[in-house]
């Protein structure tokens, strides 16, 4: 997949700009806060229309204006496409693909796909776990409609359980009535979830780890391992049957705990994902060189995924992360093999005279200039 020509308009800092890409490297450099990672933010945003950094559309409108627009031309195994955003006002969000309206945004969601590692993402490997279900979450919605769906529904569940734990000290008897209903539902949806997990894992741990040789040269070794909230041990997760018995276990025996905590306190919404690194867990053994190279192996790997389900890679987005990377790293790091498109942000200029790119684009003040 290619992303050949982004137009923007009235996007962050960005008023009017259009940018071709070249299949291969491209390096987006400049001068801190210029609009580097804006760009970037505006490719992602085409691609899951979501923003890796707003919380809000708001924030993406050009300061004092009222309407946006992001329109994105890319190649796909098949044919030249285009995906357009607009933004109208805080509220409104329209997205067309192909010049034709979507219902929903969600509806062109995985069209264009990208992969984008920023230097947030080193919080993968030492923050807590949600950080990690949250990739897992990411990267198997890219490739499974079933499972988006079956966390939509699980998500749904456990709202209503938790606010019926909250209601309990008013009225235990309807809790009494209704908890194991829910209990249920989510126990169904659980071992669905963690079956999905499991095998996700197990498919994109080998690929982690082939990332991580080639970066370090050999050196270091990883695996990801499943730590389901059911505590049961990986090839159980296969059984859905076990797991939702033991789930529904688990839910009906801690109801009194439950309450005290206003929480539901098992379920998929507890997992984990163990990032070993030579056999030790990452999170607590890793340096931060390590750490960093960890978590691209495991956005590399993402991208693996990608190419295995759909026949080509995506774009791969890097923001920033040229100078987190030791020398070494940073140059198997630019091995890239030349059927992948890349686009990086950089503020260094060393690092310029380090990659043979195909394209260079300098950035000044939301505006950009092609050298070549
Ligand atoms: N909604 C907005 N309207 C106008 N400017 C914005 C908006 N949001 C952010 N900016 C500006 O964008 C600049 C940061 O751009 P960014 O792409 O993050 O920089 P960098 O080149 O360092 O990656 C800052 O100057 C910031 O004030
Ligand atoms: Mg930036």
């Amino acid at each position: 997949m290619y992303c050949k020509r982004i137009s923007v308009e009235n996007f962050r800092n960005i008023e009017k700009c259009e940018v071709e890409f070249s299949p291969g490297v491209n390096i987006l450099y400049g001068e801190n806060a210029q609009g580097k990672t804006n760009l970037l933010e505006a490719i992602f945003y085409s691609s899951v229309c979501r923003s890796f950094r707003a919380s809000n559309v708001g924030e993406m409108i050009k300061f004092g204006e009222k309407h946006t627009e992001i329109s994105l031309d890319y190649r796909d195994e098949r044919r030249d496409n285009n995906i357009k955003i607009q933004f109208i006002g805080d509220k409104k969000k329209i997205a067309e693909k192909n010049h034709l309206r979507a219902e929903k945004m969600s509806d062109i969601v995985g069209s264009f796909r990208a992969v984008l590692f920023c230097p947030e993402h080193l919080s993968l490997i030492k923050d807590g776990p949600s950080e990690r279900r949250n990739y897992l979450d990411i990267a198997i919605s890219r490739i499974s409609q079933k499972y988006i769906h079956a966390l939509q529904r699980y998500n749904y569940f456990l709202k209503q359980r938790n606010s019926l734990i909250k209601s309990a000290y008013h009225d235990r008897a309807t809790f009494d009535a209704t908890v194991d209903l829910w209990s249920e539902r989510m126990a169904d949806e659980a071992a669905l979830i963690s079956k999905m997990r499991y095998e996700f894992i197990c498919r994109i741990s080998p690929l982690v780890n082939q990332s991580l040789c080639r970066m370090t040269g050999e050196k270091e070794q990883t695996e990801l391992v499943y730590r389901g909230s059911a505590g049961l041990s990986g090839e159980e997760y296969l059984d859905s049957e076990k797991v939702k018995q033991r789930y529904v276990e688990l839910l009906s025996g801690s109801h009194d705990r439950e309450i005290g905590a206003g929480a539901t306190l098992w379920g998929i919404h507890k997992d984990d994902l163990e990032i070993k690194l030579n056999g030790k867990n990452a999170r607590i053994f890793a340096s931060q060189g390590q750490q960093r190279s960890l978590a691209l192996a495991l956005k590399l790997a993402e991208g693996e995924i990608t190419r295995e389900e759909f026949g080509d890679y995506p774009v791969f987005l890097f923001d920033d992360v040229l100078s987190e990377l030791d020398e070494t790293r940073r140059d198997s790091l630019l091995l890239f093999d030349t059927d992948k498109q890349v686009i990086i942000t950089t503020c260094e200029a060393g690092v310029l005279d380090r990659i043979s790119a195909q394209k260079r684009i300098k950035v000044e003040g939301g505006r950009y200039f092609e050298e070549n």
